[in-house]
């Protein structure tokens, strides 16, 4: 079975064609990054005007890398929440109205499972159950995974998610947009212990995250200290490890609560090295194993929404005629896949 998905819930367009039984057959990326540069951040009417424009003709880029007709295409996927509401109608209604010309079902998928399914993309994948930590530009949850479709959520930013806060931090420090990746490689050339950032939410119990007092924790210091390039970099150095440190400390509570040995960390932020090699140590240390995967398929893409999509299509779990796009959506509403079976 082939199923093609395509992911427009934020800036970029993503389109893949994902096989069953083959795997992966072809993804294709537009990020509209450039587009939104100049405004410091995404502009959501300027994002859905450029997903229309980039959409089919990376369906068809991605038709014809795989080598395929719409004869071969057994079912369409999109994200059809959360994010901008109108970024998600521009692929729910391709993704929609090409299902019905074509004569197949079509699949809506929740963008923070695709995230969350995207290490399945890998040969060394992860087996039920595991925890996973979302950690992308919009979310930062701790997720108890014991299938498709069955999550438990154990906590949750209570601000800004951990890939808004890099971003936010970045901006006040003169970075481009999106900051998170220019603040890690900035982080770099950083001395360790020349500042210390405060690890939030992490001396009372519970899983929930907080990272805007961060922001202002940097800005203070970039007021006190100056802005010279190496003190920059030294605020960045400690702005990243107090938020891995954070993230890895109710990592290991949660693991410890709930008696999980394999840890997935999925989103945008997951693609930073520090947080992966951090992590790495520490599930190694505790006998577990953590996984995650290849960088591209960290940030948004087509390939997670399609290889999502076929998990949901292979149940039989199908979009309605109506076009539809939900920019809320809880992840705990999603069904069980086994549910339909
Ligand atoms: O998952 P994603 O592509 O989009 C959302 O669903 O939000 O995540 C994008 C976020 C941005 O905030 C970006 O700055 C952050 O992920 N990000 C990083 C890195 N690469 C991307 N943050 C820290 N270090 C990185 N290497
Ligand atoms: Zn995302």
């Amino acid at each position: 079975m082939r199923i093609l998905g395509i992911e427009t819930s934020c800036d970029e367009t993503g389109v893949a064609i994902y096989d069953d039984e083959q795997g992966l057959l072809a993804h294709r990326l537009y990020s509209q990054v450039k587009l939104h540069a100049d405004y410091g951040g995404v502009v959501p009417e300027l994002a859905s005007r450029d997903h229309v424009r980039k959409t089919i003709p990376l369906i068809k880029e991605a038709l014809a890398e795989a080598n395929c007709t719409q004869a071969d295409i057994d079912g369409i996927a999109f994200t059809a929440g959360p994010g901008l509401v109108g970024a998600l109608l521009v692929g729910a209604t391709i993704g929609r109205s090409i299902a019905y010309a074509w004569g197949v079902p079509a699949v809506a998928v929740h963008h923070m499972e695709g995230h969350l399914l995207a290490p399945m993309l890998e040969e060394d994948r992860p087996e039920f159950p595991f925890l996973a930590l979302l950690v992308s530009g919009g979310h930062s949850m701790m997720v108890n995974v014991q299938g498709i479709g069955e999550y438990e959520v154990l906590g949750e930013s209570v601000d800004d998610a951990a890939g808004e806060a890099f971003d936010k931090t970045a901006k006040l420090m003169g970075l481009d947009y999106p900051g998170g990746p220019l603040l890690a490689k900035l982080a770099e050339q950083g001395t360790p212990g020349r500042f210390t950032f405060p690890r939030p939410m992490t001396d009372k119990p519970g899983l929930d995250f907080s990272f805007s007092g961060l922001k202002t924790f940097a800005a203070n210091t970039i007021r006190s200290e100056g802005d010279d390039e190496q003190t920059r970099a030294d605020i960045a150095y400690a702005f990243q490890d107090a938020v891995i440190d954070t993230l890895a400390i109710k990592c290991r509570r949660a693991l410890d609560q709930t008696g999980l040995k394999s840890l997935v960390i999925a989103g945008g932020v997951s693609a930073n090295k520090q947080l992966r090699e951090q992590l790495d140590v520490m599930m190694k240390k505790r006998g577990g194993k953590v996984y995650y995967p290849r960088p591209e398929f960290c940030t948004d893409n087509g390939a997670m929404i399609a290889y999502a999509g076929m998990q949901r299509l292979k149940a039989q779990q199908l979009e309605s005629l109506s076009i539809q796009a939900k920019p809320r959506w809880p992840i705990d509403t999603l069904a069980p896949l086994a549910s339909s079976c």
